[in-house]
């Protein structure tokens, strides 16, 4: 069996200003096999509208297929992501949670490709990809 050694994961793009102002940059990086982790907090808009918009489009692209807590610690960020799942939910369908959630974390540690987390159907409504994710576009 062809397995990686290990899946490349890059977290929270949407709080880096550079990725935002240039979204091509993860673009590129998610054709070269990077995966794309969206921050919880981000789809609950605690780190601002920017960040929470970014999330949005990176997962409605079916470029991100991550959500985690981003803690670090036991102390500080909470790791309940009732509030992702149900942004989630509202912007995926009511399937999304369990595979961002739960399906593919758990396929990135078996080593196995992720599961698609956006039908054809919604593929076809998505923002086009030269476009920025700023909200001046
Ligand atoms: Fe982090």
């Amino acid at each position: 069996m062809d397995m990686p050694l290990a899946t490349p994961i890059l977290a929270h793009p949407e709080r880096n200003r550079h990725l935002v102002e240039n979204p091509s940059i993860i673009r590129d990086l998610v054709k070269r096999g990077i995966e794309i982790q969206i921050n919880s907090g981000s789809l609950e808009g605690i780190f601002g509208e920017s960040a929470r918009r970014t999330a949005r489009c990176l997962l409605k692209e079916a470029a991100a297929r991550l959500v985690a807590s981003d803690a670090h610690g036991p102390l500080g960020r909470s790791t309940d992501l009732s509030g992702a799942a149900r942004a989630l939910s509202s912007l995926l369908g009511e399937e999304a949670p369990r595979l961002i959630l739960g399906e593919n974390p758990g396929l990135i540690l078996e080593g196995e490709e992720l599961a698609s987390t956006v039908s054809d159907s919604q593929l076809t409504s998505r923002p086009s990809r030269k476009r920025s994710w700023r909200r001046s576009r």
